[in-house]
């Protein structure tokens, strides 16, 4: 049996990994540390905390005595890192929350782990590790920066982050890596393009505007609607963390992403259309739409708006996933056709999440972020 330490599962692509591990692994227990900020939701994860597999304990990961207690209490053999801030609009908003979480509590999380896990020194001063342990941090494609019409991003592009997030989980892959470079440190990172499916929080553009379909309001696109995503379901995500943890090589950077480009006013568009498709053959979903208009023709592309564009914003990303396919054997598995509708559908079928998650603070985010746009 492995113990797990996974921080910010919580939150969408945490949560998922959970959920994904308990499911296909029966010698893993894990512990989910998580600070319920506005991103975290415990309704989310309720059902898989069972106290024997899985435990919950609210905290941050910046805090050093709590993070010191858990491997002590637990005795860890492996971190996965997911808890951060991760929206990039809030963190032109907000730039110093962003450098605390994501970098002071991955270097936290570090010191921790390094603290339990080194047996001794080797003869020329290294640190010598624990068998089978591993820190594996979570990171994005957005480390790279911005691509024009041509390229992809490996693992040999340099990093030239933008916006405050993406400089901040910058900053923790280096401290990652100082660790390895320095203490020789098992870690490993996977750097992943835009997720998307089920426990999306709805200020990220696939589940804003699923919500904002069914609230029958409008839809913001920002600048021209041009700018690339290269969008994987988050399921396959998932898989990929699990088998780099289990089988990738220490030290190394793996890229994930679903070779899956699309412009931003495209997948509205699809999402529009979809949404439209779902309504018209199954009418009884027509119940799950929140206002007054009548019928479903008013669900068409006369919904979009462009409005002001976001600060800094990077124009196109593409994943190269050539090593962690060639090395591990992993490919996106979900095709975007099949996994706009799972997560529409998802949206449907859970609208008492969406009712949670957009109570209270949401609705004055949506007024403050788009009121100037
Ligand atoms: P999210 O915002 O949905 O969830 C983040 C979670 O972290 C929340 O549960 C929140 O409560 C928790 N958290 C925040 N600060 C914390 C702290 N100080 N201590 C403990 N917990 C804290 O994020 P997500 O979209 O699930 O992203 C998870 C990770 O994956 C992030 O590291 C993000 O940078 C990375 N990532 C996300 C995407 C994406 O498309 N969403 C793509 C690539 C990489
Ligand atoms: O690429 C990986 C990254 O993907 C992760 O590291 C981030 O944590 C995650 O939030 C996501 O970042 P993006 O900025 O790409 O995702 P977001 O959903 O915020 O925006 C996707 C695109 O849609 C982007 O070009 C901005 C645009 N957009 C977004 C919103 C919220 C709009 O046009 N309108 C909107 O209302």
């Amino acid at each position: 049996m492995k113990t797990y330490l996974v921080t910010g599962a919580a939150g969408f692509i945490g949560a998922n990994f959970v959920k994904y591990m308990l499911k296909a692994h029966d010698d893993v227990r894990i512990v989910v540390l998580d600070a319920l900020t506005y991103a975290g939701n415990l309704k989310t994860i309720a059902e898989d905390i069972d106290n024997e597999r899985c435990f919950f304990v609210r905290g941050d990961i910046g805090d050093k005595d709590l993070v010191e207690t858990l491997f002590k209490e637990y005795k860890f053999d492996v971190v996965v890192n997911f808890a951060a801030e991760s929206h990039v609009d809030r963190s032109i908003e907000n730039p110093q929350l962003f450098l605390q979480t994501n970098i002071l509590g991955t270097q936290n999380l570090l010191d921790a782990a390094r603290r339990a896990w080194v047996t001794g020194r080797d003869e020329q001063g290294y640190p010598t590790w624990r068998d089978g342990v591993r820190y594996h941090q979570v990171s994005t494609d957005e480390v790279y920066g911005s691509l024009s019409a041509e390229g992809f991003f490996t693992e040999q592009t340099p990093l030239c982050p933008h916006s405050p997030y993406s400089a901040s989980k910058t900053s923790a892959d280096m401290i990652v890596m100082a660790y390895h470079d320095t203490y020789k440190m098992p870690v490993t990172i996977t750097r992943c393009s835009n997720n998307y499916g089920p426990y999306h929080f709805p200020e990220k553009l696939i589940p804003l505007i699923i919500n904002n379909i069914l609230s029958g309001k409008k839809l913001p696109v920002y600048g021209d609607g041009m700018n690339v995503r290269d969008w994987l379901y988050v399921e396959d995500h998932c898989k990929a963390i699990d088998l780099v943890v289990r089988k990738g090589r220490e030290g190394e950077v793996y890229n994930v992403g679903g070779h899956n480009e699309m412009t931003n006013i495209d997948i509205v568009r699809l999402t529009i259309k979809t949404i439209h498709d779902i309504m018209e053959q199954e009418p009884e979903y027509r119940k799950v739409l929140k206002t007054d208009r009548e019928g479903i023709d008013w669900i068409n592309d006369d919904l979009i708006t462009f409005v002001k564009d976001r600060l800094g914003h990077d124009q196109r990303y593409a994943i190269d996933p050539t090593k962690i396919h060639d090395e591990l054997g992993w490919l996106p598995e979900t095709p975007f056709a099949k996994g706009i509708v799972k997560t529409i559908r998802w949206n449907l079928d859970h609208q008492d999440w969406i009712a949670d998650v957009t109570s209270g603070d949401y609705q004055k985010y949506y007024e403050e972020m788009y009121a100037g746009r």
